[in-house]
């Protein structure tokens, strides 16, 4: 008997990629990328007092809370595996200059102080360095008499606000406020008053988007004029938040950030091959919300999107994700 045809059993014409993934078992043991418990950076809100917790309507699960309420919660999910959390503050009284960013009675250092005793070094605490939330103008940093934002004019307060969050024991110091110029102002005054050990989470790659208009209403920071154009990125650049990294980097921050990160995933890609700093991405409200109200009208199953979301942005480049949906993924196990 004659073989015939014999290059279509020597060679098949095309690879069978369903080889490699045809169970569980394979599929989890090829996998490029996995999510751990570790890469999570929960964000609260935090109130001042005792015993207070509001639910953000535009962001189901999510709270405005006092920081006694927030320990029970980062309590529970420290046993879960919670390592990290950024605190934000909500403020009744603001004023022109912010200055209740540095108070150091504000909700953040008092916040930074109770969660600190309690669990120590077994939480990394993040602070968000921003004038926002405690501006009666809403925006980011000190405005001129025009109403514009004076970059340089916003710096010293900013970098004061950074000393009071390290001085109240926060383990790193995270600038959102997009003013030019702010690792490094910080950065002085940090080693100037002995804290060369903090290290600086830069928002470097900042976009202004639509996405953040749940985390306006959770921190009551909506501008009241005007928005944030001069200041964050225009998301038609890509060489722009690159640029602003390598520039953050040379201010010396320790780690770099782009947010948000499902829409500007290929700002994270292209970050990671610049630099080889840690990176850090924000999945910002409205990316949270989204997933939620969809969730909860039948769209799509939440726990299998937000993980699909969340690995995504870990394949892009991100070490670290900051997400609403850490307390999800952690009380419920999901990874
Ligand atoms: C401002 C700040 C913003 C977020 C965190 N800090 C955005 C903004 O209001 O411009 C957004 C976070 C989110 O949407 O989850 N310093
Ligand atoms: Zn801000």
């Amino acid at each position: 008997m004659t073989l015939k045809r014999k290059d279509k059993i020597t060679q098949t014409s095309y690879r069978r990629f369903h080889r490699l993934r045809s169970s569980n078992v394979l599929r989890d043991t090829l996998a490029d990328v996995r999510l751990h418990r570790e890469n999570f950076i929960l964000p609260l809100f935090l109130r001042k007092g005792t015993g207070l917790r509001t639910e953000i309507p535009l962001m189901p699960g999510v709270y405005q809370q006092t920081s006694d309420i927030a320990i029970a919660q980062i309590s529970e999910l420290a046993d879960k595996g919670l390592g990290s959390i950024i605190l934000f503050g909500i403020l009744e009284s603001k004023d022109t200059n912010g200055s209740g960013a540095y108070d150091p009675q504000g909700p953040v250092p008092e916040g930074i102080r109770a969660i600190k005793e309690v669990f120590g070094d077994a939480i990394q605490i993040y602070a968000d360095v921003c004038l926002c939330e405690y501006t009666s103008h809403g925006h980011c940093g000190i405005l001129t008499k025009e109403g514009k934002i004076d970059n340089d004019a916003s710096l010293p307060p900013l970098a004061e606000t950074a000393r009071v969050y390290a001085e109240a024991g926060a383990d790193w110091v995270a600038p959102s406020n997009m003013m030019d110029g702010r690792v490094s102002s910080i950065r002085e005054l940090l080693d100037e008053e002995g804290y060369k050990h903090i290290p600086i989470l830069s928002y470097s790659a900042k976009f202004s988007s639509n996405y953040y208009g749940p985390f306006r209403e959770a921190a009551e920071s909506a501008p009241s004029h005007g928005d944030r154009k001069s200041y964050q990125i225009d998301f038609r650049s890509w060489r722009t938040p690159l640029r602003e990294m390598r520039e953050d980097e040379l201010q010396g921050a320790d780690a770099l950030m782009v947010k948000p990160a499902l829409a500007y995933l290929d700002i994270l890609a292209r970050a990671k091959q610049q630099t080889d700093l840690p990176l850090y991405a924000y999945n910002v409200s409205g990316e949270y919300s989204m997933v939620k109200f969809g969730a909860a009208q039948g769209l799509f199953d939440e726990h299998k999107l937000v993980l699909e979301n969340l690995t995504s942005i870990k394949r892009a480049g991100a070490d670290m994700i900051l997400s609403y949906h850490t307390a999800d993924v952690l009380a419920e196990d999901w990874i």
